[in-house]
Formats: C-alpha cells, sequence, structure tokens
C-alpha cells in the first residue's frame, strides 16, 4: 500500500510567484490498485507523482510504501520498488544502445552496486520471450538502437523494461500523449496487461478521458493542489463516460 499523509510542496515559497502546487493531499492507493488521475493543466498532478518517486521533496507530511517511510529517501534507492514512465518516449533508454543493451541496463538497474549481468544466450533468450508478449515483432530488432525506434514502440519497451526487476509500483505520467492514437492504444493496452501480470499498484496521469475511462480500478480529479473527485472500483464501474466531461464543465 501507499500511504500519502498530508503532504505539501510549495514552490517560491514567499516570492510573488509561489505556487502551492500540492496542499495537504491524503491518499491511500492499495496494493495492486490502479489509480488514474485527471485534472486540468498545474492542478499539481506531476507534482504529486513526483513526491511518490522522491524527484521532488515534500514541505510537510510523509509517504510510506508498505511498511517503509520513503519521505527522505532519495529516489535512486526508492527505484527498488518504483518505476517510471514519462510522456517523452525519448526520456527513459539510452538510444544510441541496443535493445538488448538497454534490457541489460533495465535489469541492473536495481541489482547491488558491482554485480554485472553478461549477454549470454540466456540472457538475450529471456529479452525476446518479453518482447514477443508485445505482439510488435520487435524480438528480431533487438541488435537494432533504441534510437532508431518509433515512439510508440519505444514506450512499449520502455514500460516492459520498467517492471523487469522487483518493483511493485509503476507511474505512468501521460505515456501516450506524445503517441498517434493507434500507438496510444497499444501502448495503454501494454502497461494495463503488464499491471495485471505482474500485480503493480499504478498510478497513471492522463488529459485522455477515454483512457481514465476505461482504463484503472479507481479514479480520482485534482484541482488546485486537492483531490476533488475520487471514485473507487465500484464507483468507477458506474461512471459514464459523459459524467467524466462534467468534472471538467
Ligand atoms: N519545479 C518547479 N518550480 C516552480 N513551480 C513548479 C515546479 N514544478 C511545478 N510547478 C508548478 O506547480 C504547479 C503544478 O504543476 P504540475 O506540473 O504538478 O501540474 P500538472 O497537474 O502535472 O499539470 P499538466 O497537466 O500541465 O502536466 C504549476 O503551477 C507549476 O507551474
Ligand atoms: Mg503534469
Amino acid at each position: 500500500m501507499i500511504a500519502i499523509n498530508n503532504i505539501h510542496k510549495v514552490f517560491n515559497t514567499g516570492k510573488a510567484n509561489q505556487v502551492n502546487a500540492v496542499n495537504g493531499i491524503t491518499l491511500q492507493i492499495k496494493s495492486e490498485e490502479f489509480l488514474v488521475i485527471v485534472g486540468s493543466n498545474g492542478s499539481g498532478k506531476t507534482t504529486l507523482l513526483n513526491l511518490v518517486a522522491g524527484s521532488v521533496m515534500p514541505d510537510s507530511g510523509t509517504i510510506i510504501i508498505d511498511d517503509n517511510d520513503l519521505t527522505k529517501m532519495a529516489d535512486y534507492k526508492r527505484s527498488q520498488w518504483i518505476a517510471r514512465v514519462f510522456q517523452n518516449p525519448m526520456s527513459g533508454t539510452a538510444s544510441d544502445l541496443s535493445i538488448l543493451d538497454n534490457f541489460r541496463l533495465a535489469a541492473i538497474r536495481t541489482k547491488p552496486k558491482g554485480l554485472s549481468i553478461g549477454i549470454n544466450d540466456k540472457f538475450k533468450q529471456q529479452v525476446k520471450d518479453k518482447i514477443v508478449a508485445l505482439g510488435m515483432g520487435l524480438e528480431s530488432k533487438i541488435e537494432q538502437p533504441m534510437g532508431t525506434l518509433s515512439g510508440g514502440q519505444r514506450q512499449a519497451l520502455t514500460l516492459l523494461m520498467s517492471v523487469m526487476d522487483s518493483c511493485k509500483v509503476l507511474l505512468l505520467d501521460e505515456p501516450t500523449a506524445a503517441l498517434d492514437p493507434r500507438s496510444a492504444e497499444m501502448v495503454m493496452r501494454t502497461a494495463d496487461k503488464l499491471i495485471n501480470d505482474f500485480k503493480l499498484t499504478a498510478i497513471l496521469i492522463t488529459h485522455n478521458l477515454k483512457d481514465a475511462y476505461n482504463y484503472g480500478t479507481r479514479i480520482i480529479q485534482m484541482r488546485e493542489g486537492l483531490i476533488t473527485n475520487d471514485l473507487d472500483k465500484t464507483q468507477k464501474a458506474t461512471l459514464k463516460q459523459n459524467d467524466l466531461f462534467d468534472w471538467f464543465a
């Protein structure tokens, strides 16, 4: 479970441009819950995700995952539990390296320092087996540099890499915003499948209300650093797509 307790984050404190980005949010996300966050630009969604990932530190409040208090823990240490996928398909993987090398880097991401993973035939086959499951034919391209792939292909592989190790939590910040509709759909389906298969706790930020409607087991809306709507699995199931549009009226 992720427990976010009365978390605050102010940017530019005391200055004319002060922003109360996250304004005292308390939120408990159960294990294997798939939480969707919607909200207008600047409502604090990314800041909340950054607070969970540790790339932004809170002014007050705590963040606990299972029994671990992460509040003061550096982001790289949190990466043993938390994986992230960003909006930009270029972030998250190394363009110049092959798909295989990127998978190798991903595999050693959370391993103890100094431990190396050689690219032997067994590892190669493991990577291929995983990639086959995407159904995109990328298993024949594993020696190709990551930078030669399309944004959608890259984003799908980034997702796959991010859930390879023991991570329990997957954070997705508009992972399909830079993709064409077909690639976006493929990446969302991939994300949904991986979240289910690996029994992950997931948080998805999206401006795509159709995705917000179709995916996830819970949905919240944020506004000015606060949660203004929160529907659990049962409530979300009875939600109509138009109701969601009304949230933004
Ligand atoms: N590092 C920062 N320094 C100063 N202000 C920041 C910083 N990060 C975020 N903010 C401000 O905090 C507020 C919330 O930003 P945030 O990125 O969390 O919004 P968001 O809901 O993710 O918006 P979007 O939908 O546009 O991605 C905004 O007013 C933003 O300008
Ligand atoms: Mg954002």
